[in-house]
């Protein structure tokens, strides 16, 4: 299987499980407890189906949306994720070139493996910083100084990550941060020796955003619930949020929100957006998904802020249920990171290709010329369950 045979997530997926050590793979897959949310996050969108119309002019078709103060091409954007050096030693660069090819939006993580200054140098594109308060308050600000520094677009607070969910697959399959080639993982290792060449070999593992700051960021880290557990401040509040959307003045989203409460909440500080995420399914297991939360939300404070759903896209008809749902945008994590890990850059720039002619393709045959047109109506949601 190369990246030329991947026609879709699933694809990606298939090829992603084939070229990374089962600690990297899994730890990216996997979910938390039982996976019933990581589940649920795709399949909610099939609890609606789409109704198209025929017959409509749609020469003037176009994808565009305005999201956090950006006019992007399609309506999907990055979201950000972890140490995404370590599924391919060309990283979140690769990432974040490929959604400027591609007319969007990339997020990078805090906890990246490349730094908000070399991603700043990489694109002129759209960049969206995520941010976690750490116990270290004044490094959290330094984060937002540090990002008008490096002429990043919009920010968003994580608010899902106190305490890290249980992901037990990195318990079965030994999986360290950095990975480590322990007698449980060697043999993963051994059979994926190109992954492993590139990780031994090329630029050394850190958490480059506070490498500089604190042990964690290289050397002393062992796992990522040790980080999370260690460094992450749990008496966060709303006001701290709202210091925080204070202190950066630009675009700002909430990310993780889920309740109705918390989204009015999220519009009562004056954040310009929510994302609608239970953190792919990886924190709280039976956790609601983000497409079942995304009528009410919408329904409560639609017209006070912009309503973004992250959570369990891999195809384009579930952009347009979302968006037909009254989501401004969408964002895919996994979308990208499968591709990533089966072919750096190249299985990216693919995997945005596909996603975007999906989405355009499914338009079309919903008789729909711009994204303004999706709404409601354009949803059959009385499905008996089968
Ligand atoms: C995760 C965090 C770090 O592993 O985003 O889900």
């Amino acid at each position: 299987m190369r990246i030329v045979d991947c026609h879709n997530t699933a694809d990606f997926r298939k090829l992603a499980r084939k070229r990374l050590p089962a600690p990297l793979f899994h730890y990216m897959d996997g979910g938390s407890d039982d996976e019933i949310t990581l589940r649920r996050n795709s399949e909610a969108f099939d609890s609606v189906r789409l109704i198209p119309d025929t017959l409509a002019d749609l020469t003037g078709m176009h994808l565009g949306v305005n999201v956090l103060g950006q006019n992007i091409d399609w309506p999907v954007f990055c979201s950000p994720t972890a140490m995404t050096r370590l599924f391919h030693h060309e990283g979140e660069i690769a990432v974040a070139r490929a959604a400027h090819k591609h007319g969007t939006m990339y997020s990078l993580s805090s906890l990246s493996t490349t730094s908000i200054e070399e991603i700043g140098a990489a694109t002129p594109g759209p960049k969206c910083f995520q941010l976690y308060i750490h116990k270290d308050r004044g490094m959290s600000w330094e984060f937002i100084d540090r990002c008008k520094q490096s002429n990043f677009s919009a920010m968003c607070l994580t608010v899902d990550t106190l305490v890290a969910g249980n992901r037990e697959k990195d318990l079965y399959t030994g999986m360290t941060i950095p990975p480590k080639f322990t007698l449980k993982s060697l043999a993963s290792f051994a059979s994926h020796p190109e992954w492993s060449l590139n990780y031994l070999f090329r630029r050394k593992f850190e958490l480059a955003n506070v490498a500089n700051h604190i042990a964690e960021g290289s050397g002393k880290l062992t796992s990522v619930v040790g980080y999370m557990n260690s460094q992450f401040d749990r008496s966060i509040t709303w006001k701290d949020a709202k210091e925080a959307i204070r202190r950066w003045g630009k675009p700002f989203a909430i990310k993780g929100v889920m309740s109705v409460e918390d989204a009015r909440r999220a519009a009562d500080i004056g954040a310009s957006a929510i994302m609608i995420s239970n953190h792919g399914g990886r924190q709280l297991d039976g956790s609601t998904a983000p497409f079942d939360q995304l009528e009410p939300i919408v329904d409560a404070v639609g017209d006070r802020l912009e309503v973004i759903l992250d959570g369990g896209v891999r195809r384009g008809t579930h952009v347009l249920k979302a968006l037909a749902m009254g989501a401004k945008a969408c964002m895919v994590g996994r979308g990208y990171l499968y591709a990533l890990a089966a072919g750096g850059y190249a299985g990216v720039d693919r995997a945005l290709t596909r996603l975007c002619s999906e989405i355009e393709r499914d338009m079309i045959l919903m008789g729909c010329e711009s994204i303004e047109k999706l709404d409601r109506s354009k949803l059959h949601r009385h499905i008996q369950s089968e």
